[in-house]
């Protein structure tokens, strides 16, 4: 028995030896304290664009780098800028100058994919961070639970409007890119609070409508548009801040602001000051740097050629069903009570939330 048993680690020794730099054991487990001195590879990493929202120019890299930095693993962190030319062409030049490990938020699936599967034929371990690639085939994926941040979004507009004591209010839906799996999952947590309200009348459903890329500017464009054609919403769901900003920015020349709640996410400076000014409703905070922490975790171990033991779950491809072991982190709704929380938690600054014309808001919200 025994020996059969060696017999099978033998071989299968023999076998992750002959695909050489791929294999995912580090081969060295007689008894050694621990795989941190294992020399280890280097990570890419490609992040989407620097306009759908703050954090892919200033948070994610910071922390990302800051993580790597850390665990004194080499990173090279890119932005793709919104092009997805760009974006293979970074790939392209990460794959060949030998990283072994690439990490992408795609810009759309079908690219994330054609990259994710020249990483992979290149021996290259593959992670998801944020957005999953749908048949993209990632090794791991790193995200919140999405369905739980639409949840918080829908349930937070419920809220303000009931203060409103509105009836039968209509809401406006601002959706994210179609080509986003994240914005799919957010629509669905919003639309699993919003649907109900609106088949036992108490909202009425106005206009629905998708922002390509994200595209804030496109947003206030079609928010206008929906306004125009229908001067009473009441309420918009918008799927971030980004998009948020653009509504209100369209409320504001109409002199609707603060009538008319909105919702986002991301907690960005600029949400969390429509959120203190009374412009916005609610956003949701998602802790990036445990979100980050998390990803390069599993990419530190990938680097030294170790098996990842940290992810805690699987998610689903909807689209080839295969069964991505991850990590899904909890999302958190934020008001203008506990705008605090996102200061404290080390995020945002109080200077850059606080400036001259927030002071006052900040104090009334127990901000020091
Ligand atoms: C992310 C959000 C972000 C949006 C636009 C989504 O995939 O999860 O945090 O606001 O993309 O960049």
């Amino acid at each position: 028995m025994r020996k059969g048993l060696f017999a099978l680690a033998a071989v299968s020794l023999l076998a992750t030896g002959s695909i050489a730099a791929c294999g995912d054991d580090s081969g060295s487990d007689s008894g050694s304290t621990g795989g941190d001195s294992a020399a280890a590879g280097k990570v890419g990493i490609i992040l989407p664009d620097t306009k759908s929202s703050q954090r892919w120019g200033t948070d994610d890299p910071k922390f990302l780098k800051a993580a790597f930095d850390a665990a004194g693993v080499p990173v090279e962190i890119q932005n793709a800028q919104g092009d997805k030319t760009q974006f293979q062409t970074i790939a392209d030049g990460m794959i060949s100058s030998g990283v072994k490990v690439l990490m992408i938020v795609n810009l759309d699936s079908g690219t994330g994919k054609a990259v994710l599967e020249k990483a992979k034929k290149a021996g290259i371990a593959t992670i998801d961070y944020d957005r999953l690639t749908l048949s993209g085939g990632a090794d791991y994926y790193v995200s919140f639970d999405n369905v739980a941040v639409g949840k918080l979004q829908g349930e937070g507009l419920v809220k303000c409007l009931e203060e409103k004591k509105y009836t039968k209010p209509v809401v406006a839906e601002l959706n994210g890119s179609p080509t986003d799996n994240n914005a799919t999952l957010f629509a669905q947590g919003y639309d699993g609070v919003l649907d109900p309200k609106y088949s036992d009348g108490t909202f009425t459903k106005g206009p629905n409508q998708d922002v390509p890329d994200w595209d804030n500017a496109q947003a206030g464009t079609i928010f206008e548009q929906m306004l125009t054609s229908n001067k009473n919403i009441k309420g918009v769901l918008a799927a971030n801040d980004g998009l948020g900003n653009a509504a209100i920015a369209v409320l504001k020349k109409n002199k609707l602001n603060g009538q008319v709640p909105v919702t986002g996410q991301d907690a960005t400076v600029q949400g969390l000051q429509n959120i203190l000014a009374g412009d916005q409703c609610m956003t949701v905070y998602k802790a990036i740097k445990k979100e980050a922490d998390a990803a390069a975790e599993l990419a530190v171990a990938l680097a030294k050629q170790q098996k990842p033991t940290t992810a805690t779950g699987t998610t689903k491809d909807p689209e080839s069903g295969a069964d991505v072991p991850s990590v899904l982190l909890e999302p958190q709704a934020i008001t203008k009570e506990n705008v605090k929380d996102v200061i404290a938690d080390g995020f945002v600054t109080k200077d850059a939330v606080c400036t001259a014309d927030f002071a006052k808001a900040c104090t009334d919200a127990g901000i020091s």
